[in-house]
């Protein structure tokens, strides 16, 4: 049975976690609608991937006796003025997740819950990838700069740039 503060914690980081996969929607549909297609896929790829980690969050709390819920959802951000913002917010959101499964691991730790901590491993080491990867992709536009035609290149690229299915 999970105590009433981890359940509380892990239910916030449920709904942060549908919030991302929204967040990545609202991104993928600006790329989509300003010709950046490859762009768009990966985001559509990423946001189905922050539906998993919201899921497999939710399965778990209710496998162990709590009650998984989703908050109210606050409206992500649907207007951005380039590429680079777009994947500017991607990196700092992802940190921002980084710090709050951390916070997440503490209080399982300080509630003595080990079981909790050791479920939550999976998503300590996910977000050493997410941070990396969405780093990698501010590398890659750093190097083009912001010519059109770098920027087509880049858009490409982005088609097969693997979101790390977690599995
Ligand atoms: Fe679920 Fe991208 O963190």
């Amino acid at each position: 049975m999970l105590k009433e503060k981890v359940e509380q914690i892990l239910n916030k980081q449920i709904t942060k976690e549908a919030f991302s996969s929204q967040l990545y929607l609202a991104m993928a549909s600006w790329a989509e609608k300003n010709g950046y297609n490859g762009s768009a896929n990966y985001l559509y790829r990423q946001s189905d991937e922050e539906r998993m980690h919201m899921l497999k969050l939710f399965r778990y709390v209710n496998d162990r006796g709590g009650h998984a819920i989703v908050d109210t959802l606050d409206k992500p951000e649907l207007e951005f003025t380039s590429i680079s913002e777009i994947f500017t917010k991607v990196y700092k959101h992802e940190c921002f997740i980084t710090e709050s499964i951390n916070e997440c691991v503490e209080v399982c730790i300080n509630e003595k819950d080990y079981t909790t901590n050791q479920f939550l491993q999976w998503y300590v080491a996910e977000q050493v990838e997410e941070e990396s990867n969405a780093q990698t992709v501010i590398d890659k536009l750093n190097l083009l700069g912001n010519e059109k035609a770098r920027l087509y290149l880049f858009d490409r690229d982005m088609e097969n740039f693997t979101v790390n299915s977690g599995e």
